[in-house]
């Protein structure tokens, strides 16, 4: 279990930290009034819900309904203990922290495999460098034309023939076999009894996550009469998920956020060599499909993602699928058609990065691609090809959520096609072809809208009064005078309101994020954070706040006399009138008007 952190630690770290800064890491924000906006990491959505507030270092999403101060932000986007999350923002920060003060709290098994991968990563660039055996690893990359300077930013490296090369140098510093086993740089050996190294003789690629953290490994042959698969990569462990890792981000990522915009290639080999020609806002998938988790990275630094897959067959359906992908995930979708026969590696290297950049510019919107791709595929004079045409373009016209594109795109392919726009909408609408779409669109977000939501069933005058608390402190005092904490009937509610009056009685600090971190649990974080950014705003306050105190006073004595009543009832034996006053009384707690009284 993690350690002990002394609060005024946790405070002192809060304080240095800022959230729009921490949040910018991962999510393009937009300025909106006082606040930033942007679209929710947590969630996938094409509008942004998803608010910041600089003033008062908070968040929160009205789409999911996530929320809370810098700590909940980074807990939950890195998926790390609270303790963690205050280690890592000290880290960010340079705030030095002692051992003693957080005895035990780094010893996570994720922290384990970064490290036990970093050496790994360590040990295979010096094999690549110094072994004499590397050397023909090092010819293989140069005819490939990759520079020392490339190899040593990328951590490139070698596994030479050996059978436990990294197995026997890990063992020295003392890393079990079973850590190594599930960092997954060694397998069990094929007819049982020990361990073998995963990569033997292939070049090696690191493969780190956003933050730079080395997570895995991508190995290719020396030699293509090599009878093994080309390449072969590190099996999924617990910090290396293929869904949400994009080769050379911890690299590219700030170029991508400067140039508002990211070309995305297949392989490592493409995403070097394009490098290395200067266009250094790019990323790879390296053999995995795209996600949806993917999208939402990417949508961290740009909204424009340009698709550069190979000119053939698997490169056009992978970005056929891809594109669906990251449209869905909110992403705009270009794409780049290279020449028949040609990856993005061989391309660049044949027409140099100036070529590049000619091409990328006459580069296609997703939508003009596939309906320029499924004409160049049909001989539209005759009728039937003209109709599989249209039908093959259907499905993607029926995904863009926006109506105005989606006429655009319908008038066009009606233009190319010379059918009407009302007979490809009739088609749009016919049946089969929306259930042909499902298979096309990837799962949205399987939890609907209104699910992530948590109902909001508390107590409204309650709520009020404690929107108003935070929303200005020196309502605490005015609120404070009249009613007590017992009034209070919502548990949420109670521990919020009992929270500010303690604070108010104290010359501690008030602001809402220091509030968050004195509030017990992570759904009353969130309910702070959607308090503090709902938008009302309330015109007498005075008024508001004499009318909620005088409600609830009043239906505490409704309660009382009710409760009275049931017990009566119960001892009766009077079901009917148990019923009845039961469903009073819980109207009462859960009420939703205020009357004025
Ligand atoms: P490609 O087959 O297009 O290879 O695979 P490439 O990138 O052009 O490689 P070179 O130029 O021949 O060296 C694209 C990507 O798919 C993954 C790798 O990440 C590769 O970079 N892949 C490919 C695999 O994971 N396994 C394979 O056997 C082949
Ligand atoms: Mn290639």
């Amino acid at each position: 279990m993690g350690g002990y952190i002394p609060d005024e630690l946790i405070e002192e770290i809060r304080v240095r930290s800022d959230i729009v800064e921490v949040i910018s890491d991962r999510v393009l924000l937009k300025k909106s009034g006082a606040n930033y906006k942007g679209l929710c990491p947590f969630h996938s959505e094409k509008t942004p819900s998803f608010i910041v507030s600089p003033a008062k270092q908070i968040f929160h999403c009205f789409g999911c309904n996530e929320g809370g101060n810098v700590y909940q932000f980074v807990m939950k986007i890195e998926n790390i203990s609270f303790p963690d999350s205050v280690l890592l923002l000290a880290r960010k920060y340079g705030i030095n922290i002692t051992d003693q003060k957080i005895k035990g709290v780094n010893s996570s098994q994720k922290n384990t495999l970064y490290d036990v991968n970093a050496m790994a990563a360590e040990f295979f660039q010096r094999q690549l460098s110094d072994l004499p055996q590397g050397k023909t690893a090092r010819e293989y990359l140069r005819k490939r034309g990759i520079t020392d300077n490339i190899i040593e930013s990328f951590k490139i490296g070698y596994a030479s023939t050996s059978w436990d090369g990294v197995h026997q140098f890990l063992k020295k510093k003392g890393i079990s076999t079973d850590i190594q086993n599930s960092a997954g740089l060694i397998k069990e050996r094929e007819n049982g009894g020990g361990y073998v190294d995963r990569f033997r003789e292939r070049i090696i690629f690191t493969i780190s996550d956003s933050e730079g953290r080395v997570v895995g490994f991508g190995g290719r042959i020396l030699n293509d009469t090599d009878s093994r698969p080309k390449y072969l990569n590190s099996p999924e462990t617990l910090v290396y998920k293929k869904g949400n890792i994009l080769y050379g981000l911890n690299i590219t990522k700030d170029s991508i956020r400067k140039s508002k915009e990211a070309f995305l290639v297949e392989g490592y080999f493409d995403l070097i060599t394009v490098y290395q020609h200067g266009i250094k806002n790019i990323i790879a998938t390296s053999g995995t499909a795209l996600t949806e988790d993917h999208a939402r990275i990417l949508r961290r630094y740009t909204d424009t993602v340009t698709l550069v897959f190979d000119g053939d067959e698997a490169g056009r359906n992978a970005s056929d699928r891809g594109g669906i992908v990251l449209l869905n995930g909110g992403v705009k979708v270009k794409v780049i058609s290279l020449p028949h026969g040609n990856d993005p590696d061989n391309f660049i290297r044949e027409k140099s990065g100036e070529g590049f950049l000619n091409i990328a510019r006459e580069s296609k919107t997703f939508m003009e691609y596939i309906i320029n791709k499924a004409i160049a595929e049909s001989d539209l004079k005759s009728l039937d090809e003209k109709i599989r045409c249209i039908n093959s373009v259907i499905p993607f016209l029926s995904i863009i959520s926006n109506s105005v594109e989606r006429s655009i795109y319908l008038s066009l392919l009606a233009e190319k096609t010379g059918v009407s726009e009302k007979a490809i909408m009739d088609e749009m609408s016919k049946k089969e072809y929306r259930m042909q779409n499902t298979e096309y669109v990837t799962k949205k977000s399987s939890t609907p809208h209104s699910a992530l939501r948590t109902p909001h069933s508390h107590n409204k005058a309650e709520r009020i009064l404690v929107q108003l608390m935070l929303l200005d402190n020196k309502n605490i005092e005015k609120i404070k005078r009249h009613i007590s904490i017992d009034d209070f009937k919502d548990n949420d509610l109670t521990e919020i309101a009992s929270v500010l009056f303690t604070l108010s009685n104290s010359n501690d600090n008030m602001t809402i994020s220091h509030i968050m971190d004195m509030l017990s649990g992570e759904r009353l974080k969130k309910l702070v954070s959607e308090m503090v950014f709902e938008d009302i705003e309330y015109q007498e306050v005075d008024k508001n706040i004499g009318d909620c105190i005088r409600y609830i006073k009043k239906n505490r004595i409704d309660i009382n006399e009710l409760v009275k009543q049931l017990k009566t009832a119960v001892s009766e034996g009077n079901h009917q009138q148990f019923k009845e006053l039961q469903g009073q009384i819980l109207k009462i707690k859960q009420n939703s008007i205020i009357h004025d009284s």
